[in-house]
């Protein structure tokens, strides 16, 4: 197979070679040659989109013949969100359970898809609880193999958080219980976070939404919409489709974005609405453009702005991200919701990036409403009084099967015995992350929401358009971004690029707060 000539000369240990610009290259070129095995024609005449979105490759260099796009039917009305039913009557107590099962899905009336499911649904049940609740969550995994539940951007204790030193085996159960801390509405959502299978669980389609409101809410009298972009892969047969080396490389892919679980759905918008929006892709960038209508965003990862934004350019929004947006439709007009094409250097041979249908937006203009000026306060985080950096690289690698290729963070994989950091609990920290790669990777880490200070790319140091509460944001290739960030609970956190193949693959550290 041509992949041993791609590994052939470039014999390194693990975390032994940072991949040089040189080295970069060469993996370009030779991956080239891999993903062409099998239809070497299409590639020398350079046009082989029709054939990477009908051929892919698992690890194992079988080609899998994909679905037809044209197979799934599209244009349905927008689905909203089931909830995760709260059984509790006692008020301020939010009490449920998950179910992790294999579900049969029919998606046209002649496939059946078989998904891993909460609760036998995708995207999972909504649960949407106030702040300050307690929440008491039983998961009983009835998967073939270990799970866990990580509340992704919650700040809640971290033997509550779903680590992967604390999986909940095949057959098992675990109930997860934490408080919602005051001052934390916002927009998250959960997922897998066992060792070694969040991608496949994730692909496979678990993942679900976590809304917590506040009680005194600025925008509360806003309809709401809510948009749970997904990704989906399917073989010609309608099954999830496997991993190939491209996605292991460049973080998975499919044929299908869903939004809701719904392909391009109609979405009708008739008044100023509150839309939350989730990247739950386990490697896609969406860069929504929404058409005729005046968009702001009020609020990112951990809840509102200070104050409304109003946006100019597409919203990018990279594996994780969430945001809410208050559209106010300018013109009655039919438009398209579109993925604008954002190049994110990936690896291989693949096709330049395109702009994507995601949905269909019917618009019917309505008066401008004006929002208010202060949505929220936001922490002023004083001077930092420690420094962190990590660096993320990418190295070569004949001995990873899947795909060829390492992401590290300063130098290592992931070892979930090993501290990498330590923190102070409630110290104001600076950390540098360096995107010291090729390609963008996204950085996420658990427990925080923390500030973007700065951004520093081709020497040019920039400031954030606006104070925001991420927990998750993208580096360009060679960015060195600036966060201020606080960890108020003791304990164990993951750090993380959010491409999810990416983060199963070793490119995650752990720091411990104490
Ligand atoms: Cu969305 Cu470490 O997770
Ligand atoms: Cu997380
Ligand atoms: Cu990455």
């Amino acid at each position: 197979m041509k992949r041993r000539n791609f590994l052939i000369n470039i014999t390194t240990a693990i975390g032994g070679l940072v991949a040089t610009k040189a080295i970069a290259q060469m993996g370009h070129n030779n991956m080239h040659d891999t993903m062409c095995d099998t239809h070497s024609d299409e590639c020398q005449k350079g046009d082989n989109m029709h054939q990477h979105m009908n051929m892919d490759m698992n690890h194992n260099q079988m080609p899998q013949k994909l679905l037809s796009t044209s197979a799934l039917p599209q244009g349905m009305n927008l689905p909203t969100l089931a909830n995760l039913k709260n059984e509790s009557n006692q008020e301020g107590v939010f009490e449920a359970t998950l179910h992790l099962k294999s579900t049969k899905i029919t998606l046209t009336p002649d496939l059946t898809t078989e998904f891993w499911t909460y609760n036998g649904m995708i995207p999972g049940p909504k649960i949407e609880v106030f702040e300050e609740d307690h929440v008491k969550i039983t998961v009983k995994n009835e998967l073939t193999q270990p799970t866990t539940v990580h509340w992704h951007g919650l700040l809640i204790p971290s033997d509550q958080d779903g680590n992967p030193q604390n999986e909940i085996p095949a057959g098992g159960s675990r109930t997860y219980e934490f408080t919602i801390p005051k001052g934390t509405a916002g927009t998250y959502w959960y997922h897998p976070h066992g060792h070694n299978t969040v991608a496949e669980q994730v692909y496979r389609g678990l993942a679900g939404t976590f809304i917590v409101r506040s009680k005194h809410d600025p925008l509360a009298s806003l309809p709401e919409q809510h948009w749970f972009f997904s990704d989906l892969k399917l073989t010609d047969k309608g099954q999830i489709a496997d991993n190939s080396m491209l996605d292991w490389m460049n973080g998975r892919e499919g044929q299908f974005v869903l939004i809701n679980g719904c392909y391009r759905p109609k979405i009708k918008i008739d008044s100023a609405t509150r839309i939350r929006v989730w990247n739950s892709c386990s490697g896609r960038y969406l860069n929504l453009s929404i058409p005729n209508c005046d968009v702001y965003l009020v609020g990112t990862d951990g809840g509102l702005l200070a104050k409304p934004y109003l946006l100019t350019k597409p919203l990018l929004l990279t594996p994780a991200e969430r945001a809410e947006l208050i559209i106010m439709p300018k013109q009655t007009s039919t438009v398209y919701l579109q993925s604008i094409g954002y190049d994110r250097n990936k690896m291989g041979n693949v096709p330049p990036e395109q702009d994507i249908i995601l949905g269909e937006l019917t618009l019917t203009k309505s008066e401008p409403i004006t929002l208010p000026n202060t949505l929220n306060h936001l922490p002023n985080m004083g001077p930092a009084v420690a420094h962190k950096l990590l660096e993320y690289t990418e190295v070569m690698d004949m001995k990873e099967p899947r795909g060829g290729v390492l992401f590290l963070i300063n130098g290592k994989r992931h070892d979930m015995s090993r501290i990498d950091l330590k923190s102070k609990i409630h110290d104001i920290e600076e950390w540098t992350i360096f995107n010291n790669s090729h390609m963008d990777h996204n950085f996420h880490i658990h427990g925080a929401q923390f500030i973007v200070q700065s951004h520093e790319l081709n020497g040019k140091k920039t400031q954030p358009e606006y104070i925001a509460l991420k927990d998750t944001i993208n580096l360009r290739p060679h960015e060195k971004l600036t966060i201020k960030i606080q960890q108020n609970l003791p304990g164990l956190r993951m750090y993380h690029c959010h491409i999810i193949e990416h983060e199963t693959t070793g490119m995650m550290g752990q720091l411990m707060v104490e």
